[in-house]
C-alpha cells in the first residue's frame, strides 16, 4: 500500500464508523446530533474516497459456487441423494435460471445501500459500491418496511443489444473486444470512474441472501415476492418442485423460455426450498449439499469454414484457426473457431468450404466439432498442415520444431513478434493486470514499431510514443491520440500497485494459474519471497528425499533411516506452517502428507525464478520500483498495524542493518519513512555518524532511537 492508500483506508474507515453512528442516532435513537448538510458532506466525501481507491473487502459469509451437472441423470442422483441424507421427508425444490453474469453481494443497512462487492475468491472480493449505484434498476433505498440488515445476492448482467453496441464503439476506438455479455459487465463493474459505468446497459438478478438481521422466512421461495417488495429486482420466473419428475419438467420449461430473458442464462439451479432441511444437509468443501447447478447442453450451429489460417501462441504452439462465415452461438458472434493441432484436422477430415458444426459453451473457445459430410461440395480443399508451413514459422519465418511430448509445432525464435505480442496481451489481459487499452491492435502495433520487446517494457512506454500509433492502415490512417494514450498510461501505472497474486499469474510461470498464484501469495509476502521460498523448497525436497528413501529402503537401512528423520522434520515443519496437512488417505507408503501446492509445481516455480529469464525480471522489477505485495499484507487495516501513521527518519550507519531494511521493517508495520525531520516526524533512528537530521531532533525534541531501541519498536 502507498502512503495515499494507507490513509484513504483509514479516511474510509473514519467515514463508515461516522455515517453508521448517524444513522443509528437518526433511525434507531431519534437523537441526530448533526444536519442533513453535515451528513450529505460526510456522504459525498464517502463516495470520493472509495471511488478513487478501490478496496478488497470480506464477505460477512463466504460466497460458495455450485456444483455443476451436465445430465439428466446427475440432477437425479442429486435428488435421490438428499432423499437419503433426510428419509421420509418431503423435500420441495425450487428451480431458478442460472444467470449467466458477474455474482454480486449488496448489502442494506435500514434499508440504505451501504455496500456492493463481487465475488472474488468467495472470501474477499471488490469494493463496487460506487459502481453499482450506478445500475438503474438497483435502488439507493429499500421500499417499505426494510430490515436492520439485508445482504442480497445475484448475477449483474449485460443485455445482449447494449453488449453488441459496446463493442462497436470498442472496435472504433481501437480497443479489445469483450468476448461475451458476462466479460463485457465483469469488465464495465471494474472501471475506475462510475461516470463510465452509467454508461454501459447494466441489469441485474437477485437470487439469494447473505447475512440478515430482522428477517424472519423460512422458505427460499418467500425470497421472491420479499424483494420484489422491498424494489429488488428478481427472475422472473421459478417453480416449486417435490419429485425428480417435477424437476426436470421445470428444467425443460425453462430451457424452452430462457433464450427471451433479457439477461443470458447457462442453467437451472436447483435449490431445497426449507431453510431448515438446508442447514441439516450442510456443506462439503466447496459447495452446499443441497443445491446444484444443471448446465444445459453447449449451443451447435452449422456454418461454412471459408480458410484455414495458423496463429501462434505465447508460448510458440503453432495452432491452426478455423476462419468461418461468422454465426450467431449462444449470444456472440464467431467468425474464429480453434482447430487445436495437425492431427485434429486430419482425423475430423476437415476442409477448406466444408460446412462445420460448431459449438460454443460460456467462456470457452468456440471449436469445430465435426464436419456436415453430406454437404461437402466438390470443390472443398483438404489442408496439409506441414506442407502449409514449410518447416518455418509463418510469422517470423524462424525455425519451428515438432515437440516430440506434444502434437503440436513450436516456433523456436524466442523474438518471434507473434510471441511477444501474445506474452504482452497475457500480461495486460483481464486476471492478470488487467491493462484495458493494451490488448489486440495496440499490443500488435507496439510490438511491430519495436517499442516493447517483453511485457516489462509497458513500464517505460511514453503518451508522445503512444499517442502517435496508427491503429489503421496506411490508407485510412486512425490514431490513437493523446487523450487515449494518458489513459492507457495511467492503466499501465496502476497495474503497479495490484497484489502479488496477479503478478504471479501474469508472469506467465509455467504450470502457475490462477489458483496457484492465489495459493502462492496467501503464504508469500513478496515476489522474492516466492522466489526463494523455504515452503517450496521444501516441498520439493519432500518429494526427492521420499523417493531416494524408497530406493535405499533394502539396499542401505542406514542411509534410509536418516532420510526418514528428515522427511519427519520437513512434514513437520511443513504442517506447523499451514502449508501441509496429514493426508487423510489410508497410509499411502512414504507419503503422509497433502501440500497447498504439489511438488511439480513447486519445483516449476522455484526453477523459473533461478532461470536466466527468471532471475531477469527480478532484476528488471527492481530497476522499474515495483513491489508486488501479498494480499494478506495489504488487506490487513493500516490503521490497526502497530507503526500505523508513525514517520521516521534514518540517518547515520546502523550497527547490524542497512537503510533499506530498516525501511521496509517500518513500512511492512505501516510506518513511514521521510527524508528530512519536521515537527510532524515521530522518531528519528540515528546510527553512527549521524549528520544534521540528528541536530534537528534534537531541537525540535523529538524522540532519538539507537538501533537497539529501534529493534524493540519493531517487535512490539
Ligand atoms: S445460488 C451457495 N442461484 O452460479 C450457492 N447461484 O456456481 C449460492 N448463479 O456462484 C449460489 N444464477 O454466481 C445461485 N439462481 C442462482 C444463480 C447462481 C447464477 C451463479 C452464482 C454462483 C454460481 C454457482
Amino acid at each position: 500500500m502507498t502512503v495515499d492508500e494507507k490513509q484513504a483506508a483509514k479516511r474510509l474507515q473514519q467515514l463508515r464508523d461516522e455515517i453508521r453512528k448517524h444513522d443509528r442516532l437518526y433511525y434507531d435513537e431519534a437523537a441526530p446530533i448533526i444536519g442533513d448538510r453535515e451528513y450529505d458532506r460526510l456522504y459525498k466525501e464517502l463516495v470520493e474516497v472509495e471511488t478513487q481507491f478501490p478496496e478488497q473487502v470480506s464477505h460477512l459469509i463466504p460466497m460458495l459456487s455450485l456444483d455443476n451437472t451436465y445430465s439428466e441423470e446427475e440432477v437425479k442422483n442429486f435428488y435421490a441423494r438428499i432423499q437419503r441424507l433426510l428419509p421420509n421427508e418431503k423435500i420441495p425444490v425450487v428451480i431458478e435460471p442460472k444467470v449467466d453474469g458477474v455474482a454480486v453481494s449488496l448489502i442494506y443497512e435500514n434499508g440504505k445501500l451501504r455496500q456492493a462487492a463481487t465475488r472474488g475468491d468467495g472470501n474477499v472480493g471488490d469494493n463496487i459500491t460506487q459502481n453499482i449505484r450506478t445500475i438503474r434498476s438497483v435502488p439507493d433505498h429499500l421500499r417499505g418496511a426494510a430490515p436492520k440488515l439485508l445482504e442480497v445476492r445475484g448475477e449483474v448482467y449485460m443485455d445482449r443489444k447494449g453488449f453488441e453496441k459496446l463493442n462497436d464503439e470498442r472496435k472504433k476506438q481501437g480497443l479489445p473486444l469483450f468476448a461475451n455479455p458476462r466479460n463485457a459487465a465483469a469488465g464495465s463493474l471494474k472501471q475506475l470512474d462510475p461516470a463510465i459505468v452509467a454508461k454501459r446497459p447494466l441489469g441485474i438478478v437477485l437470487y439469494g441472501t447473505g447475512a440478515t438481521e430482522g428477517m424472519d422466512i423460512d422458505l427460499h421461495s418467500e425470497i421472491f415476492p420479499l424483494l420484489k417488495k422491498l424494489g429488488l429486482p428478481t427472475t422472473e420466473r421459478w417453480w416449486v418442485a417435490a419429485s425428480v419428475e417435477e424437476i426436470l419438467d421445470a428444467i425443460h420449461e425453462l430451457d424452452a423460455i430462457r433464450h427471451n430473458f433479457a439477461y443470458q442464462t447457462d442453467g437451472a439451479v436447483v435449490k431445497v426450498n426449507t431453510f431448515a432441511q438446508r442447514e441439516r444437509l450442510g456443506f462439503t468443501a466447496k459447495s452446499p449439499r443441497w443445491a446444484i447447478a444443471y448446465k444445459y447442453a453447449a449451443e451447435r450451429v452449422e456454418t461454412r469454414l471459408n480458410d484455414i489460417i495458423i496463429q501462434v501462441g505465447r508460448t510458440g504452439i503453432l495452432t491452426p484457426v478455423a476462419v468461418l462465415e461468422p454465426v450467431l452461438v449462444s449470444g456472440s458472434t464467431v467468425g474464429r473457431a480453434t482447430l487445436h493441432n495437425e492431427d485434429e484436422i486430419k482425423r475430423k477430415d476437415i476442409r477448406i468450404g466444408d460446412t462445420v458444426v460448431i459449438e460454443k459453451a460460456g467462456e470457452v473457445i468456440p471449436a469445430v466439432v465435426e464436419v456436415v459430410k453430406s454437404q461437402r461440395p466438390r470443390s472443398a480443399k483438404p489442408f496439409d498442415f506441414s506442407e502449409h508451413i514449410q518447416g518455418k514459422c509463418p510469422v517470423c519465418g524462424g525455425p519451428i520444431r515438432r515437440d516430440p511430448q506434444f502434437v503440436a509445432w513450436r516456433c523456436e525464435n524466442l523474438q518471434c513478434p507473434a510471441q511477444t505480442t501474445r506474452r504482452v496481451e497475457f500480461f495486460a489481459a483481464r486476471g492478470a493486470l488487467d491493462i484495458e487499452s493494451v490488448g489486440g491492435i495496440v499490443a500488435d502495433n507496439v510490438v511491430e514499431r519495436g517499442l516493447v520487446r517483453e511485457p516489462l517494457d509497458l513500464f517505460e512506454l511514453k503518451v508522445e510514443q503512444l499517442a502517435k500509433l496508427n491503429l489503421g492502415t496506411e490508407e485510412a490512417p486512425r490514431v490513437f491520440g493523446e487523450k487515449n494514450a494518458t489513459k492507457a498510461i495511467n492503466a499501465i501505472e496502476r497495474a503497479r500497485t495490484l497484489p502479488l497474486s496477479r503478478w504471479l499469474y501474469a508472469l506467465a510461470i509455467p504450470d502457475v494459474g490462477k489458483t496457484t498464484a492465489m495459493d502462492l501469495s496467501r503464504f508469500h509476502d513478496t515476489l522474492n519471497d516466492v522466489a526463494n521460498s523455504l515452503l517450496l523448497q521444501d516441498v520439493a525436497d519432500y518429494e526427492e528425499k521420499k523417493k531416494q528413501a524408497n530406493e535405499l529402503r533394502r539396499k542401505d537401512p542406514q542411509a534410509y533411516h536418516v532420510l526418514r528423520n528428515d522427511l519427519a522434520e520437513i512434514r513437520d515443519r511443513l504442517i506447523k506452517t499451514g502449508f501441509a496437512k496429514q493426508s487423510k488417505t489410508k497410509h499411502v507408503k512414504g507419503s503422509g502428507i497433502v501440500t497447498e501446492i504439489g511438488p511439480v509445481v513447486s519445483k516449476s516455480v522455484l526453477d523459473f525464478f533461478a532461470s536466466a529469464t527468471g532471475k531477469r525480471i527480478l532484476q528488471r522489477l527492481k530497476d522499474l520500483d515495483i513491489q508486488p505485495k501479498s494480499e494478506k499484507v495489504s488487506l490487513r487495516k493500516a490503521a490497526e498495524l502497530p507503526l500505523a501513521g508513525k514517520t521516521f527518519v534514518l540517518t547515520g550507519t546502523l550497527p547490524s542493518m542497512t537503510r533499506e531494511e530498516a525501511r521496509e521493517k517500518i513500512e511492512a508495520l505501516g510506518g513511514h519513512v521521510t527524508g528530512s525531520v519536521s515537527k510532524k516526524t515521530d522518531y528519528v533512528v540515528a546510527g553512527r555518524e549521524p549528520g544534521s537530521k540528528f541536530d534537528k531532533a534534537k531541537e525540535l525534541g523529538i524522540s532519538i532511537l539507537n538501533e537497539a531501541e529501534f529493534r524493540k519498536e519493531i517487535s512490539a
